[in-house]
């Protein structure tokens, strides 16, 4: 299996689609039940959030859904099976500090925070507070949601965060100088990659900090999915790739696999394996690079961290 598992992999078109999905389940054990575990999931009100709520339920998690709209939010409820809808707009600090409130006030626990909502704007746009919508919406609010739950999370260890990043970051450097693309053209598919290469690499910093305290920090990429976000942000491939591409709940896979089986530490995964990080040297980042996109999340979101 494992040789399989590779050429999948290394040969990308097949690894990424329904193909892939298909060859490497075969082998996969069914997933432990989650009974009572508190599991917070973003952008649950469609594609590949939606498919994870509704599988983490069906294990018997305690689902809460975070959605910007209530209507939608409500419908992915009942659709779900989820526990509860939590209001928020994740590119916004403001909302994201009142959902952490909100939510520190009912639960002292956190099991599993699942950092899914992501967006592929094709134009430069600002959120309410003048960040770039999509860094705000990609990196910068889930950044905060993570600093702010940390202690409900570690109140439930061993527990863990799973940010979903993308294969397309496998084509992409850290942008740390140019963070909110002010600097160069907007080209949405380039940015959005930086965005997932970051995800990848503060999933890994915040590893160092967590995994001593018993929070598993993992990010991971879905493949190539049929989702509304999917067809909305790239219709040519969507197109093109229809046949192939993954349903949602597949792509949910690795994320729910993750959540249930409260693997420890970290890493990148994809179809239940761990994935290289590169697979160019041109996107390796330095140290200094890693550190200045800490310091720079740190201060674009406010996030005070006890040292
Ligand atoms: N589909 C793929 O092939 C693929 C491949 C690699 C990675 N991914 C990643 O998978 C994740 C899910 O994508 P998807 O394909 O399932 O897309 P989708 O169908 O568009 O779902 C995106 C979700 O994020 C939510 N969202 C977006 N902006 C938000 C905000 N500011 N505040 C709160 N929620 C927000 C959306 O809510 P609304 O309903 O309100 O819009 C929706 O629930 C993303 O991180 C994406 O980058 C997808």
């Amino acid at each position: 299996m494992h040789a399989l598992d590779r050429a999948l992999d290394l040969t990308v078109v097949p690894g990424y689609t329904r193909l892939g999905y298909s060859v490497r389940s075969r082998w996969w054990d069914e997933l432990p039940r989650m009974d009572g575990r508190v599991v917070l999931v973003s952008g649950a009100t469609s594609g590949i959030g939606l498919a994870a709520a509704t599988a983490l339920a069906g294990l018997g998690a305690r689902v809460q859904i975070i959605a910007r709209n209530e209507q939608r939010g409500e419908r992915a409820r009942e659709q779900s099976g989820a526990e509860r809808v939590w209001e928020c707009d994740v590119s916004s600090m403001r909302s994201v500090r009142e959902l952490a409130r909100r939510f520190r006030e009912e639960h002292s626990e956190l099991d599993v925070l699942v950092n899914n909502a992501g967006v592929l704007p094709a134009e430069r746009s600002l959120s309410e507070e003048g960040h770039e919508l999509a860094l705000a919406t990609n990196v910068l609010g889930p950044f905060l949601l993570t600093g702010l739950l940390v202690p409900a999370l570690e109140a439930a260890a061993p527990s863990s965060i799973v940010n979903v990043s993308s294969g397309g970051m496998y084509t992409a450097r850290l942008g740390v100088n140019d963070l909110q693309t002010e600097r160069r053209s907007y080209d949405g598919g380039a940015v959005y990659a930086r965005h997932k290469r970051a995800q990848v690499v503060l999933s890994e910093l915040w590893a160092e900090r967590l995994n001593p305290h018993g929070v598993a920090v993992h990010s991971m990429h879905p493949g190539w999915v049929d989702t509304p976000g999917l067809e909305r942000s790239l219709p040519r491939f969507h197109r093109l790739m229809k046949p192939a591409l993954r349903s949602p709940e597949e792509g949910a896979d690795t994320i729910v696999w993750l959540a249930a089986t409260k693997r420890p530490g970290g890493g990148f995964w994809h179809d239940r394996e761990r994935r290289p990080t590169h697979l160019l040297r041109r996107t390796r980042e330095s140290d200094e690079e890693r550190a200045r996109l800490w310091s720079e999340c740190l201060r674009l979101t406010g996030l005070e961290l006890p040292s």
